[in-house]
């Protein structure tokens, strides 16, 4: 089979067992602090989960586009080195949101694997938490364990600890025990010598974990303990590219059709062989990964850049442009090259590849360009610090003020320095690392206490387009302090009609009223997953009593206003520039608003001056 058909299969399976067939949700994470990018299919039903949010299909299939390369689940450095990770990767889900439960999940993707992938019985391996003695104190899933019993012999069925076997979204969020299903595909001779089940999660490149089912079952606090949930949920995760792997008899997911059109014409580029020298076949890994995940980011919306996720997504595009100029010899921007066989491999999965081919292109050849530059500039510092090196050691400090300011790195200062003779103060490299990290951690510092509830079940409502005041009640309060706005108050009320920053719309500020005349400043409006939070400086005295809620009616309509003429912008820009032009992120405030697009050139005065026309003629 091919990817395209093994895809189908499962979207198919699923289907004919009731579940909705939806579409992949963006891989950049916009409205989710605890997340930046989506790392799992379960991210976009978290609030399902939790039972924040009504459930209209409770059971819902699809393949989502995924990338682990920050906080909890991050398989950067993985990445190339095995045939298996990967940075961007399709993550095949079927879930129930209350709906079905262990049975039925172990049962199907049984009935998948060996009925319609067909795959051999016997090469399948499965496991089960066995439970947890720490605080959380977690009995062995039993029914996860008789389940696997009535369809696999019992020596085929692995105990796992809660790091194999209790999956966990992030910090915080919905959680529960899992159960794993690899598969072992290594020859039959190699089968014979060492039993497969001592090989289940050991890191072997062809024992593989290929799905994971997990039993949502709890939600894991900020505080850190975990809370049963009133549902029981389904999430499963099955790794597309390791069944193409295991479907297609190749033992890399590099060898699948997914991934040999992006190496061909790697090699076509470079001029290189894959499969000759293991050097120059990590490389060629590593750039035919990464190129999916900067060109998916930026289908996202998300541009590389200097801060949060544009700077996760600058760093993959900058690993592969290093690995392709330290041993493929790339002196010139090439990764840009590859975004044709790239679209033309995953465009009907993924048709916003297409439409934003152009824009891929040109980010991409950019960064190339200024990176390259970079590391030529990088090569010269680096041997001004050699040739004032005595003795065989470079100083660490050093080496760090060539990765912290030119952004030089420090993996590549370091093969440099071996090919010479030369050793890196690694010590003194990693103490200022260090020190300069403890300077940004102590400047953006939080720490949040629990919520202190005072109705529960509140739902809460947004008036905020009707109304500029309401009466409201507190719902629950907590304090958050951080070292850039010191303490304050968040607070969430059953009802309010304060308007959340949102789609680069500043917060509304405004005040409450308490009924014997004092007043609470808001300061601020935020979204946080579904909730409207409202900051503020200090609590009502007494927070039972009902308060208007008074939104600031002046800086509402000066933001109101410039929000409107975001929209004549974009027009115009369409208009002038030609409708490439994509909107890509904007800040709307009360006093001015920015507005960020895609265009690939600079604009020149006539087109500035037909834009300001355009915009003022509507006005
Ligand atoms: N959410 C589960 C995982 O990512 C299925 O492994």
């Amino acid at each position: 089979m091919t990817s395209k058909e093994i895809r189908s299969k499962f979207l198919d399976f699923f289907k004919e067992k009731s579940h909705k067939i939806v579409p992949s949700a963006p891989m950049v994470i916009k409205d989710d602090p605890t997340l930046m990018f989506t790392n799992a299919g379960m991210n976009q039903f978290k609030e399902f989960f939790l039972g924040n949010s009504v459930i209209k299909n409770p059971r819902i299939a699809d393949t989502q586009k995924c990338l682990r390369v920050s906080g909890k689940h991050n398989d950067l450095e993985e990445v190339g080195k095995d045939t298996y990770h990967h940075t961007m990767f399709e993550m095949l889900g079927n879930w129930s949101f209350g709906d079905y439960f262990k049975e039925e999940a172990i049962n199907w993707a049984w009935e998948f694997l060996t009925e319609v992938c067909k795959i051999d019985k016997n090469s399948i391996y499965v496991s089960v938490f066995e439970g947890s003695l720490d605080s959380d104190k977690l009995e062995m899933d039993m029914e996860a364990f008789n389940l696997w019993k009535s369809i696999v012999p019992e020596d085929r069925i692995i105990r796992g600890d809660k790091k194999d076997n209790f999956w966990e979204m992030g910090e915080q969020g919905p959680c529960g025990p899992s159960s794993e299903i690899h598969v072992d595909i290594r020859s039959k001779e190699e089968k014979e010598k060492i039993d497969g089940a001592s090989l289940v999660n050991k890191d072997h490149p062809e024992v593989v974990e290929i799905w994971n089912l997990v039993f949502i079952q709890y939600n894991r606090k900020a505080n850190g303990t975990l809370e049963p949930l009133p549902e029981k949920h389904v999430d499963t995760g099955m790794g597309f590219e390791r069944l193409c792997m295991v479907l297609q008899g190749v033992q890399s997911n590099y060898d699948t059709d997914i991934f040999t059109p992006l190496i061909r014409e790697i090699e076509t580029i470079t001029n290189t062989t894959y499969g000759k020298n293991e050097e120059t076949d990590i490389a060629i890994r590593v750039i035919a990964d990464h190129i999916r995940a900067v060109a998916f980011s930026i289908a996202d919306g998300q541009l590389p850049s200097n801060t949060g996720a544009g700077y996760v997504i600058r760093r993959i595009l900058r690993r592969a442009i290093r690995y392709g100029f330290t041993f493929l010899d790339t002196k010139n921007p090439f990764m840009f090259r590859l975004v044709n066989a790239l679209v033309a491999s995953m465009v009907e999965a993924f048709p916003e590849l297409k439409e934003q081919r152009n824009l891929i292109e040109n980010v991409i050849r950019e960064e190339e360009h200024s990176f390259l530059r970079t590391l030529e500039q990088g090569l010269l510092l680096l041997d001004g610090i050699i040739d004032s090196t005595t003795g065989d050691t470079v100083n660490g400090k050093k080496a760090f003020e060539l990765y912290d300011t030119y952004g030089f790195p420090i993996d590549l200062t370091a093969l440099i320095l071996s090919e010479k003779g030369l050793k890196l103060d690694e010590s003194g490299f990693e103490l200022a690392m260090k020190e300069q990290k403890d300077r940004s951690k102590a400047a953006s510092e939080v720490s949040k206490d629990d919520w202190t509830v005072l109705m529960e079940d509140a739902v809460q409502e947004f008036v905020g387009y009707d109304f500029l005041k309401a009466q409201v009640k507190l719902v629950k309060y907590r304090k958050v302090v951080s070292k850039k706005e010191g303490s304050l108050f968040q607070l969430v009320f059953n009802l309010t009609p304060f308007y959340p920053e949102g789609g680069g719309q500043v917060g509304d500020k405004g005040y409450l009223e308490v009924p014997n005349g004092d007043v609470v400043y808001i300061l601020d409006t935020k979204k946080e997953n579904n909730e409207i939070i409202h900051f503020s400086k200090n609590l009502p005295k007494h927070p039972n009593e009902v308060l208007t809620a008074v939104v600031d009616k002046k800086q509402r309509e000066r933001t109101a206003r410039n929000h409107t003429a975001t929209h004549l912008l974009h027009q115009a820009l369409r208009e002038v520039l030609g409708n490439h032009v994509e909107q890509k992120g904007s800040a709307v405030h009360s006093k001015y608003l920015r507005f960020d697009f895609s265009h690939f050139a600079k604009m020149t005065i006539e087109q500035l001056r037909d834009v300001e026309n355009f915009v003022n003629m509507r006005i």
